[in-house]
C-alpha cells in the first residue's frame, strides 16, 4: 500500500484525495497536514483520512509520496516545518511557480516531479503538465500519472521551463475561455436572446467544438474550414475577426501569461 502525505487540504489537494479514494486507496494511507480546523473535519468527513494541524512524526517517517498543494506563498513555511524529513520520499507539487530545484533542495529528496494543473480538475476534466527530475524513474512517473488520474489527463514536459508555456495555454486558459464565452453571451443577448438561452448555447458550442476536434485527426485549420464557406456566417465573423488581428492578440496574450509565469517562478526561487 503506498502512503501518502498531503502538504495543503484544500480544493485542489480534495480532488486529488477524491480520485485516490475512488480508484481504490484506503483512507488510511492518506494523512493531511492542514492548519484550517473547518478543513480538517471536511476532509475526515467526506473522504475519513486522518488531518493534522501540523506535521507529524508517524505521517511523516511513513510517507512515500508527498503532495504539495499550499498556496506558492506558504510554501517556505510548510517546507521549514518538514525539517527535511522527507527525504526518502517521491515528491509531487502542484504549487505554481515553485521550481524543482527548491524542492528538492528544501526535501532533501531529487526525486520530485512538478504538475501544472487546471480548474476543470476540480470536476475530473483538467489537464496538468508535468515535468520530472532526472531521478524520477518510470515507475515514479507511472504513479504520479496514476495518482492525478482523477483530476483529468496529463502531459508530460521534457523541460521544466516549458511548464510556464503550459500555464500559459491551460493553467490560464480557462479563464481566456470565460471571456470568450462572456463576449459571446453578451453579443447573443444585444442580438435579442435572453441571457440563459445564450449563456447554453456558447458554453454548448465550446464543449461540443472541443469534443469534436478531439474526435477527429484533422488539424484544426481544416476543421475551422470545413465549417466556413466563402461568403457565408461564419466566413463573415472570421474575416472580421481577421480585421481585428484577434489570432495576434491572443498570442501576445498567452504569451504575457508565460513571462508572467516565469518572472514569479525567478521571484519564488
Ligand atoms: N485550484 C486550482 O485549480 C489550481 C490550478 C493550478 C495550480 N494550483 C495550485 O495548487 C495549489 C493549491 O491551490 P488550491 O486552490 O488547492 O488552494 P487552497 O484551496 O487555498 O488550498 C491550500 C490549503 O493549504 C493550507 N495551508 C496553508 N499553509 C499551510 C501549511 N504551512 N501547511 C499545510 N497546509 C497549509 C491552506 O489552509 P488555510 O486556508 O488555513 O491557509 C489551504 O487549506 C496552489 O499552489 C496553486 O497554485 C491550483
Amino acid at each position: 500500500m503506498t502512503r501518502f502525505l498531503f502538504i495543503g487540504g484544500g480544493n485542489m489537494a480534495q480532488a486529488v484525495i477524491g480520485g485516490l479514494c475512488q480508484a481504490g486507496t484506503s483512507a488510511d494511507a492518506i494523512h493531511v497536514v492542514e492548519p484550517a480546523d473547518a478543513t480538517r473535519q471536511l476532509l475526515a468527513e467526506r473522504f475519513g483520512v486522518a488531518a493534522s494541524e501540523a506535521p507529524t512524526e508517524a505521517g511523516s517517517a511513513a510517507a512515500q509520496v508527498v503532495v504539495w498543494a499550499v498556496k506558492p506563498q506558504t510554501y517556505p513555511a510548510a517546507a521549514a516545518s518538514l525539517g527535511g524529513r522527507l527525504a526518502k520520499a517521491l515528491h509531487l507539487s502542484v504549487m505554481a511557480g515553485i521550481r524543482s530545484d527548491a524542492l528538492a533542495r528544501d526535501t532533501g529528496s531529487e526525486r520530485v516531479v512538478r504538475a501544472m494543473p487546471n480548474t476543470p480538475a476540480l470536476i475530473g476534466r483538467g489537464i496538468a503538465g508535468l515535468y520530472a527530475r532526472p531521478a524520477v524513474d518510470a515507475a515514479d512517473r507511472a504513479l504520479v500519472s496514476r495518482v492525478l488520474a482523477a483530476t483529468g489527463a496529463v502531459v508530460w514536459v521534457g523541460e521544466e521551463d516549458q511548464l510556464d508555456a503550459v500555464t500559459a495555454l491551460s493553467g490560464s486558459g480557462p479563464a481566456y475561455v470565460f471571456y470568450f464565452a462572456e463576449a459571446l453571451v453578451a453579443a447573443g443577448v444585444r442580438m435579442g436572446l435572453d441571457a440563459a438561452a445564450a449563456r447554453q448555447l456558447v458554453l454548448a458550442t465550446f464543449s461540443g467544438a472541443a469534443a469534436l476536434a478531439e474526435a477527429r485527426a484533422e488539424p484544426l485549420a481544416v476543421l475551422r474550414e470545413q465549417v466556413t464557406s466563402k461568403g457565408g456566417t461564419t466566413f463573415a465573423a472570421l474575416e472580421s475577426m481577421r480585421a481585428d488581428a484577434v489570432a495576434e492578440a491572443i498570442s501576445r496574450a498567452a504569451e504575457a501569461a508565460g513571462r508572467r509565469a516565469a518572472e514569479l517562478g525567478r521571484a519564488a526561487a
